[in-house]
């Protein structure tokens, strides 16, 4: 496997921590051994988040088409574009995020707060469009790409989640190079690692990087689209374009694609009750901050996991939080209360 042959715009960072839950751990019944691996704290940019170690390989590409604006989408409250409109910042360039709406959101200031605050506080033109949710390539988003060309730029563009991308996959590649060499350090190994799942390159990154020393069927994707199907199909395409770029070998087998889609209800960006409890679970024992849209699904799914004995006793489990806490603001009458 061969990462080292693409440049990398530094973005974060370096190495994320990964820390033991022993709280979480004990709570749960302490026969499964819970750490997370903290890419929600992986860089000083506008708070970080998964999204950086993708950007990391595809900014060199975009400097070097001369481009002078990123053009990307996700919905009102991504993540994302958040990510996005921080590295234009840092790099310089101007930036359009097209702002879906994905979510049937109950908050009056949810179009105001948290990511997308961050997102128009950091410069970007925010423009908010009345479509509803899909991972795939959006007219909205080659509008927006169009609108650049026509005012005279020269735009960039980055598909929602940046996973489409060419090198979409790459940064979560390197991710498994971390672990195995954390892995080496903490004189610990890991058994399975928990991701959350919907455009599909954080995963499809982590099943190449960890295909190659045969753990690939040990990512355990946790579905928070709602459309599982096409998330799916999204990650057996990046996974295919990673392994050929990173050299990997073979093709990835089918049962090394692990999603679990049953802990996406009611939809996408909507707690469930057992994602709220997920959440709370995490902030009262560890002080660990998840979201409604993403991270609480994944620890909801973890925590049902490991209290159905998916798990054999004393397997070491690595949650990967991939960031996303801004978006909590977006749901403040859901937690008014905590
Ligand atoms: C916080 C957070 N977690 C998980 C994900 C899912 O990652 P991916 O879209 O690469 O499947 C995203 C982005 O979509 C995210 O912002």
């Amino acid at each position: 496997m061969n990462l080292e042959k693409f440049e990398r715009y530094p973005l974060t960072f370096g190495p994320t921590p990964i820390e033991h839950l022993p709280r979480l751990t004990e709570t749960l019944g302490g026969k499964v051994q819970i750490y997370a691996k903290r890419d929600d704290c992986n860089s000083g940019l506008a708070m970080g988040g998964n999204k950086l170690r993708k950007l990391e390989y595809i900014v060199p590409d975009a400097i070097a088409s001369n481009a002078d604006t990123l053009v990307s989408i996700g919905g009102v409250q991504s993540n994302h574009t958040r990510m996005v409109a921080a590295t234009a910042a840092k790099i310089g360039m101007k930036c359009v995020v097209v702002q879906e709406s994905w979510v049937p959101h109950e908050d009056a200031v949810y179009d105001r707060v948290g990511n997308i605050l961050l997102t128009r506080l950091m410069g970007a033109d925010s423009r908010i469009v009345e479509d509803g949710f899909d991972i795939g390539i959006r007219k909205s988003w080659e509008e927006a790409i169009q609108s650049v060309k026509d005012a005279g730029g020269k735009p960039y563009g980055i598909p929602a989640g940046a996973s489409v991308h060419k090198y979409g996959g790459l940064g979560y590649v390197g991710f498994a190079e971390e672990v195995r060499a954390q892995e080496a350090e903490m004189d610990t190994k890991f058994d399975y690692i928990i991701v959350c799942v919907v455009t599909g390159s954080t995963q499809a990154g982590m099943i190449v990087g960890f295909a190659a020393d045969g753990r690939a069927d040990k990512v355990i994707g946790i579905d928070a689209s709602g459309t599982p199907g096409q998330t799916r199909d999204q990650v057996r395409e990046i996974a295919d374009n990673t392994a050929d770029l990173v050299e990997l070998g073979r093709k990835v087998r089918d049962d090394e694609i692990v999603i679990l889609e049953q802990y996406a209800y009611p939809a996408y960006g909507v707690p469930s009750t057992e994602t709220n409890e997920a959440i709370r679970l995490a902030a009262r024992t560890e002080a660990m901050i998840t979201d409604p849209v993403y991270e609480g699904k994944s620890m909801q799914g973890m925590i049902d996991l490991v209290k159905k004995g998916y798990f054999p006793d004393g397997s070491n489990v690595l949650y990967a939080h991939l960031g996303g806490a801004p978006a909590l603001n977006g749901y403040a009458y859901t937690y008014r209360n905590g």
